[in-house]
């Protein structure tokens, strides 16, 4: 049964405290065959484990914006083989990618902020991917950024990608875990990780977007580090900045 919007409110505080697995498996038993998950290739891979374990009918999609680490696309690959599971690939629009090289350059984001390159290589093919369906699960945590997320559920209807019209459910099913959390799962279940993570890397984005973190220093600190702590997200979670 699909959800309603008062269901979804009900759902946000009957399962606010639940295991992450508890989630998926209520997001894919509710959507089976309309629902994916998107994927970075940073620690969110914990939701594909986790939801390999349970099992249904899901995908599995990355935004591929060009400017990804080489480690993270080895990983992306480990993963796939790892889980035997296909990962949809988007890639962002070769004639937008273009015009925007061509006339500022391959860093403009430096200069004029990252809004505009993000908006070409990963929200426009998030709405691709995001259309044929019904709801997506992703990896936001509420520890990862206290100016943005905060106050993040763990079921939504999408402020940004749904509509009246075209309702979506958006999942976060690790947002009341703790990195800390996730690390422990990952060394316990044995999950394959980006080796990224081994040199500094806590949040993983964009490769001239991203940097390790000191000691101390905020995950989200290593993103857009040369931006305003409150404008760190990139257009696929733009419902959590105010
Ligand atoms: S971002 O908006 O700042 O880039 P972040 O890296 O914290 O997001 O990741 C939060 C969640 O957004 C991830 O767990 C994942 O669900 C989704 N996400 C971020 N980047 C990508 C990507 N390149 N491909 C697919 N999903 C992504
Ligand atoms: Fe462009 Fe940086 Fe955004 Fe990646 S994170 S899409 S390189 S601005």
């Amino acid at each position: 049964m699909a959800l309603d919007v008062q269901r979804i409110a009900a759902l946000a505080g009957e399962y606010a405290d639940k295991d992450p697995r508890e989630i998926l498996k209520l997001a894919l038993q509710e959507y089976p065959g309309e629902i994916a998950i998107s994927f970075s290739g940073a620690e969110d891979v914990v939701l594909v484990d986790m939801a390999s374990k349970i099992g249904g009918n899901f995908k599995v999609f990355s935004l591929d914006t060009g400017r990804l680490h080489a480690e993270t696309y080895r990983f992306l690959e480990k993963v796939r083989e790892h889980y035997g599971i296909p990962i949809e690939v988007y890639f962002p629009q070769p004639e937008a990618v273009e015009k925007l090289v061509r006339e500022k350059g391959l860093f403009s984001f430096y200069k004029d902020g990252h809004k505009e390159c993000c908006g070409i290589r990963k929200v426009e093919p998030l709405v691709r991917a995001l259309k044929p369906l019904k709801a997506w699960i992703t990896g936001q945590r509420r520890d990862q950024s206290p100016g943005t997320r905060a106050d993040v559920p763990v079921v939504q209807l999408d402020p940004t990608f749904g509509s009246p019209e075209r309702p979506l459910v958006k999942f976060n099913p690790l947002a009341n875990w703790t990195s800390k959390q996730v690390w422990s799962y990952i060394n316990e279940h044995r999950v394959p990780y980006n080796e990224l993570h081994n040199r500094g890397f806590i949040s993983i984005g964009c490769e001239p977007c991203t940097r390790p973190t000191n000691p101390g220093e905020h995950e989200r600190a290593g993103r857009w580090w040369w931006e305003e702590e409150t404008q760190k997200e990139c257009g696929l979670h733009a419902g959590n900045v105010r």
